[in-house]
């Protein structure tokens, strides 16, 4: 079975998640368009609408007729569905790999429950493997470098990409996160940093990992 396959099947367990007539919230990534394919698929027009965490995955739901909104319309949101770079076992995720992180953390904060969906690859021992992004401020990118080299990492600039935001990325390399909430909060306070892709004080609330075997609910 192929990485994409356990994707899909991670994706279509999350349905399982999704209340009629609610309005959830979306991530994104390769996992997340299976997800938004499922929903429009099997669950037509039975969601009120969704906020989204980029333009890619708008464009992808608007493209199935599922209705977008802002999430300043939308109060609480039941759920939000969304991939991971990494987990570990507290459901402390890695995320950012396809740059939508600060979206991804605002939704994720505006949501009652955090359905995390991935295939079993990335369930790790101890974040860090996947170089960890952080959103910068353009002017500020040097500067935020500098201070993370500080701290043991090799940071390197993810060149020719901008965020949905206007801002860069800075992925970090050769960070053993062994205390993912002291890390985030710390990385957080260099001025500068706009969100580091650490989810440990807003961790998922359940994750569903795709395997060869079917899929394994892991809940913090
Ligand atoms: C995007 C993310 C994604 O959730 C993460 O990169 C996982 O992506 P994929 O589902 O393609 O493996 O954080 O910013």
């Amino acid at each position: 079975m192929t990485a994409d396959e356990k994707k899909k099947q991670a994706a279509i367990a999350a349905l399982d998640y999704v209340k009629p007539g609610s309005i959830i919230g979306v991530g994104t990534g390769s996992t997340v368009n299976h997800f938004i394919d499922a929903l429009a698929e099997k669950m037509k027009g039975s969601v009120e609408a969704a906020v989204s965490s980029s333009e890619a995955s708008t464009e992808r739901m608007k493209n199935h007729g599922i209705p977008v909104i802002d999430l300043n319309s939308a109060g609480e949101l039941s759920i939000y569905v969304d991939g991971a770079d990494e987990s570990n076992r507290h459901l402390h995720l890695i995320k950012g790999g396809g740059g939508a992180l600060t979206r991804e953390k605002i939704v994720a904060a505006a949501s009652k429950t955090f359905v995390c969906i991935a295939d079993d690859s990335k369930l790790v021992n101890i974040l860090g493997k996947f170089p960890l992004p952080v959103e910068v401020i353009p002017m500020a990118r040097s500067m935020v470098a500098r201070e993370l080299t500080k701290m043991g990492g090799q940071p390197v600039w993810r060149e020719n990409f901008v965020t949905d935001n206007g801002n860069q990325i800075l992925d970090v390399h050769n960070l053993e996160i062994m205390e993912p909430m002291k890390m985030e909060t710390q990385i957080n306070q260099i001025a500068g940093v706009v969100t580091v892709g650490i989810f440990a004080h807003r961790p998922a609330d359940v994750l569903l990992l795709g395997g060869e075997d079917g899929v394994r609910t892991v809940s913090a």
